[in-house]
């Protein structure tokens, strides 16, 4: 893969691409209220659906390659592309909600962890570092920088605190479509890779494991898991390369980027 192959959005596709992600942010915020012991995935997913729509937006989730809803819920072990229904939330689960809705054919892609009542010590510390491991990766890009430096950062940030990165799943390029390239890995060594510059769109969603990497996918085709059933967590951003270094189109106005979330 080299620059060629990658779209570079002007001033305008940056707009578009603002809205997109502002609302990314503002269902994210929207749902916060409603992550309780006792709720279960499904009943998120329809209030989620709602507030997409609702706002002029389609969930691309919906129908991706099979997917059959309109976020993706991954509670605990799961690390990523659980696929909400009938499962109830209980008092001390960690919660990744990832969705993204499509405004006006532009994709915002994000998600967040949701404290479930009160979490352990350790699954708040594994929180924590994933979304700092996050903002490491969003940090490191920026113009003159490399992919490599991307995943450097993140891989670095999370096996710090003796944690790991998954390696099955990447951050990607993203715009009028849900998966471009650039594959943005979660691991990676400074210099190498793809260079960084301006105009560049791509999620940095890293997803960082208290035990082991390694993931197996359920017989749903979708669930992964942790394969030792440790507990994983995930943050996502959509970003956006700007001469002023990376612009964050799905930061939460409401500052609900990371819980504990007050809400007022
Ligand atoms: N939103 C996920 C991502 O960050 C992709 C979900 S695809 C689905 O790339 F089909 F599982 F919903
Ligand atoms: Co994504
Ligand atoms: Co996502």
């Amino acid at each position: 893969m080299n620059n060629k192959e990658i779209a570079l959005y002007s001033v305008d596709e940056f707009d578009g691409m603002r809205k997109a992600g502002r609302l990314a942010a503002e269902t994210l915020d929207y749902i916060t209220p409603f992550v309780v012991p006792g709720v279960t995935t499904g009943r998120l997913d329809e209030l989620l659906e709602e507030f997409m729509r609702d706002h002029g937006a389609v969930p691309a989730t919906l129908g991706y390659r099979g997917y059959p809803k309109a976020s993706c819920i991954s509670a605990n072990h799961i690390i990523c592309h659980g696929i909400p229904g009938d499962k109830k939330l209980y008092d001390g689960d960690i919660i990744n909600i990832d969705i993204t809705p499509i405004l006006d054919g532009w994709f915002g892609d994000s998600s967040r962890m949701y404290y479930v009542g009160a979490p352990s010590v350790k699954a708040k510390r594994l929180v924590q570092n994933a979304y700092d491991s996050m903002m490491a990766g969003i940090n490191a890009a920026k113009i003159g920088n490399t992919m490599g430096d991307v995943g450097y950062a993140i891989q670095h940030c999370a096996e710090k605190e003796r944690f790991s990165v998954v390696e099955d799943f990447c951050g990607h390029g993203v715009g009028r479509a849900f998966h471009l390239l650039p594959n943005v890995l979660n691991y990676g060594r400074k210099g190498e890779g793809m260079e960084i510059v301006e105009g560049m769109i791509f999620t940095v969603e890293p997803m960082v494991n208290i035990g082991k990497p390694d993931a197996l996918v359920l017989s749903d085709g979708w669930t992964a898991i942790t394969k030792d059933r440790t507990l994983s967590a995930q943050f996502e951003h959509t970003i956006g390369i700007t001469k002023n270094g990376p612009e964050i189109f799905t930061l939460s106005p409401k500052g609900l980027d990371f819980p504990p979330y007050q809400i007022k």
